[in-house]
């Protein structure tokens, strides 16, 4: 008998306001068609004057809840990923915990960027098969347009707000790989990279700063390293890129997703997309991606998924789990 993170519900929550290319056309040297040809983006959501980062995450927490068909308190543990809590601290776990409703168990943030949401997966995976816990909501949640400098059209155009949750359930397996759940994990990071991705405030400049990416040489990283740690994560449970049923990437750039999914040798029909609508709205993608998916009907019970993303730090990593 082993047990598994099976994943038992979805959720996401977008703010109203959507942007679409064309607005970045009255302020900046840009257009619909430059943003679109490079990175795939069509639009994104801008939160409102006000929302914060768990305004999203309650929504999307409460979305996720409602499809599991479960209340706050059946949540043990909850984990949030995101670069933009509201405040230094207290985390935003915790609000987004009392906001629930959820009286006991506990909430933290994690840190690892674009890629938190697969830091998150692995937390879960690891507290469920600790033992430590039964249920675990992880959250990934944004509010990028907080820390995006709008006069540089290298990275505003790129970015978007939202918010998706997944919670994963202790069920009994058999140990093989035919077992619904989190089946593998593989995570990296490489602080050598600091200069390439990073905000040039916090709280030894004492402001929120802004984000600084040297866009290039990210882009060279993740087509590197993204179809590494995917083939590394199913290697480890001796699967290959035909078991996969669906890859839900981290959603940045269509061209990275689309040489991901060259380099795995898995055509787009198996690639679950949102860059287009939603931009890249770094810890939130992937849970906003594997939401919509399960509304739309694509990922079924029984598919194998993984997951894929890099960010800041360098961080990045893969998870490999059957729906
Ligand atoms: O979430 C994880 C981290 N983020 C990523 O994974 C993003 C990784 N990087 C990328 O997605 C791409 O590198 C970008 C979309 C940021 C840029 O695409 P690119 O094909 O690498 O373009 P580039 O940076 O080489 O820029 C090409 C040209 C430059 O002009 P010159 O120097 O060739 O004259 C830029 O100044 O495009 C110019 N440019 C723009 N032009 C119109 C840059 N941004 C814009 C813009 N509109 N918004």
């Amino acid at each position: 008998m082993t047990i598994r993170a099976v994943l038992r519900g979805v959720g996401h929550y977008l703010p109203e306001r959507i942007v679409e290319n064309a607005e970045f056309e009255a302020s900046l040297d840009t257009s619909d068609e430059w943003i679109r040809s490079r990175s795939g983006i069509e639009r994104r959501h801008f939160a409102a004057p006000g929302e914060t980062t768990s305004d999203l995450a309650t929504r999307a927490a409460e979305a996720a809840l409602a499809d599991a068909g479960l209340v706050a308190d059946d949540i043990d543990v909850l984990v949030m990923a995101t670069s933009t809590a509201d405040l230094t601290f207290p985390s935003a776990a915790t609000m987004v915990q009392h906001r629930i409703g959820m009286t006991g168990g506990f909430a933290y943030d994690i840190q690892a960027v674009c890629a938190g949401f697969v830091f998150g997966l692995a937390n879960a995976n690891a507290l469920i098969l600790s033992g430590q816990a039964k249920r675990v909501m992880v959250i990934g949640a944004e509010t990028f347009s907080r820390i995006l400098d709008m006069t540089d059209r290298g990275t505003c155009v790129l970015f978007g707000d939202g918010a998706g949750a997944a919670i994963f359930e202790a069920q009994e397996g058999s140990g093989t790989t035919s077992d619904r759940g989190i089946l593998s994990v593989d995570l990296h990071s490489d602080g050598r990279f600091r200069e390439i991705l990073y905000v040039d405030g916090g709280v030894s400049t004492g402001t929120t700063g802004v984000l600084r990416m040297e866009g290039k040489e990210v882009f060279r990283h993740a087509v590197e390293k993204l179809a590494e740690t995917a083939h590394s994560a199913l290697d480890k449970v001796g699967l290959c890129g035909d078991d996969v049923d669906w890859i839900v990437p981290h959603q940045a750039n269509l061209r990275i997703i689309k040489a991901t999914a060259q380099r795995m040798k898995l055509p787009m029909e198996r690639v679950i997309l949102t860059v287009q609508d939603h931009g890249n709205t770094s810890a939130a993608s992937i849970p906003l991606a594997l939401s919509v998916a399960k509304a739309e009907g694509k990922i079924k019970p029984g598919d194998l998924v993984v997951t894929e993303a890099i960010g800041g730090g360098l961080a990045w990593g893969s998870v490999v789990l059957r729906a």
